[in-house]
């Protein structure tokens, strides 16, 4: 314990003598206590493994609690392969649309976004009926956004938008579709190369000062480029930083290079970086899992990113929401109150109910299906009404998909519609339709 305490000590000090040296900004935020990191990143795209803290959960109208663990990371999104479009695909959820449900309470509909998609058939078809607002699943993460050639040529960070990000920012410009910047500061997806000398994996690890002008680098590059493109007020919300706190309200150290390189305030950076490039109509997020789990350590955080007058450097929170059918709602509307009361906007940034819980699969058949539609039902629903008695400010809901054979997690069958692209009761759910949402069956 005295050890631990010493190198926290001693780490809190190298930090502040670093913050001191380094900028303008006086004070370093105050974080979690640190775990040392014992082990690097050698791919881009590993997991850590979390600790499963018991939890307690509340039941709910819409399901029975029986799970009592913390879910884990999400995995990294596979990249989608393409799916063919659905043969036969009947249209008739397109009669009601999530987009204008939503609107008439001022919260924008979201779904995550791949290039194939925009394919002319009904995929394409029902996007465009059902949401106004994409995330791209994959094309702006870092993995996708630079060019490491040129940052090795120049020796400094250089951004280049991938084709297939073109493609959607193209689509959205011409259908008015909004988005959100999905994301700078990750321990994922991210390549290696990245945080050592010369843009070279073979090369030792780059220094924090190396590091931190990297940061900027890739946030102020990435603003530049939408905006050459034309595209940046397409942009209503960024990801500045996603999945930085453990399960147990430690900061993720392990497998995390920008913590590794940089320190523990590198979030506090990323968002000092952020506020410095992006326009004031870009609202910038904190994004995390398992929220409901870690409610308060992702509180303490949020209050540390404020500049010298104590000013947030942040404007709002993103709930992944990877939920469980078997997950309390009302565990979950506790931590949306909780957040919402710090005054900033919410949003629900990745919205999938998987049926069952984490270790535990029930069948995908019609009683569970009615089940998920009364989940997303009572969730949304609850939401909603928040917003309109004014004690939310949320800004959007993103689906992390919508046809259950796009999802990356397909086999718990998370989606709105079903693998042939007809509505689930989960999509009525969604869309407030109470009598098809599975209630009818009770
Ligand atoms: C996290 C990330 C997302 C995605 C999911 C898995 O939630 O924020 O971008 O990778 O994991 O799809």
């Amino acid at each position: 314990m005295k050890k631990i305490l010493s190198r926290v000590l001693a780490l809190a000090l190298v930090v502040c003598l670093c913050v001191g040296c380094s900028s303008t900004v006086e004070e370093t935020p105050t974080t979690t206590p640190v775990e040392e990191s014992t082990e690097t990143a050698t791919t881009t795209d590993s997991t850590e493994n979390q600790d499963k803290t018991a939890v307690e959960s509340d039941s709910t109208t819409a399901t029975e609690d029986t799970t009592s663990e913390v879910t884990p990371a999400p995995e990294t999104t596979p990249e989608p392969e393409a799916t063919p479009e659905p043969e036969d695909v009947a249209n008739e959820a397109l009669e009601v649309s999530i987009k204008d449900v939503f609107a008439q309470h001022g919260v924008k509909a979201g779904t995550c976004m791949n290039a194939f998609w925009i394919n002319g058939g009904a995929t394409e078809e029902l996007i465009l009926n059902q949401f106004n607002s994409i995330t791209m699943e994959n094309n702006m993460k870092p993995d996708y956004i630079f060019d490491q050639a040129k940052c090795q040529e120049t020796g400094e960070v250089v951004i280049s938008l991938n084709p297939d990000a073109v493609k959607m920012l193209d689509w959205a410009k011409k259908n008015g579709v909004a988005l959100r910047g999905h994301t700078f500061v990750w321990y994922s997806q991210t390549p290696a190369w990245l945080f050592n000398e010369n843009f070279d994996s073979k090369s030792p690890k780059a220094s924090r000062e190396v590091m931190l002008e990297r940061m900027e680098g890739m946030i102020k590059g990435m603003f530049e480029a939408l905006e050459e493109g034309g595209y940046l007020e397409l942009f209503y919300a960024y990801d500045v930083v996603n999945e930085a706190v453990n399960d147990d309200g430690t900061l993720r150290s392990m497998w995390n290079n920008w913590y590794e390189t940089v320190g523990e305030d590198y979030i506090w950076w990323a968002f000092y970086y952020a506020n410095k490039y992006a326009p004031d109509y870009i609202d910038l997020y904190y994004n995390d899992y398992n929220e409901q789990f870690k409610t308060k350590y992702i509180v303490d955080l949020v209050k540390t990113l404020v500049d010298d007058e104590g000013n947030y450097l942040i404007d709002g929170i993103g709930c992944q929401a990877h939920l469980y059918t078997m997950d309390g709602l009302t565990e979950y509307f506790k931590h949306i109150d909780t957040i919402a009361a710090l005054g900033l906007k919410v949003e629900l940034t990745e919205l999938d109910v998987e049926l069952g819980a984490w270790q535990k699969d029930i069948p995908a058949n019609e009683e569970n299906y009615n089940v998920q539609g009364r989940y997303y039902y009572d969730l949304i629903g609850g939401l909603l009404e928040r917003v309109d008695a004014g004690t939310l400010n949320l800004d959007a809901i993103t689906f992390w998909g919508f046809n259950d054979a796009l999802s990356w997690r397909k086999e718990k069958k998370p989606c709105l519609y079903y693998a042939d692209q007809t509505p689930k009761p989960a999509f009525y759910g969604a869309a407030q339709v109470k009598e098809l949402a599975g209630y009818e069956e009770e």
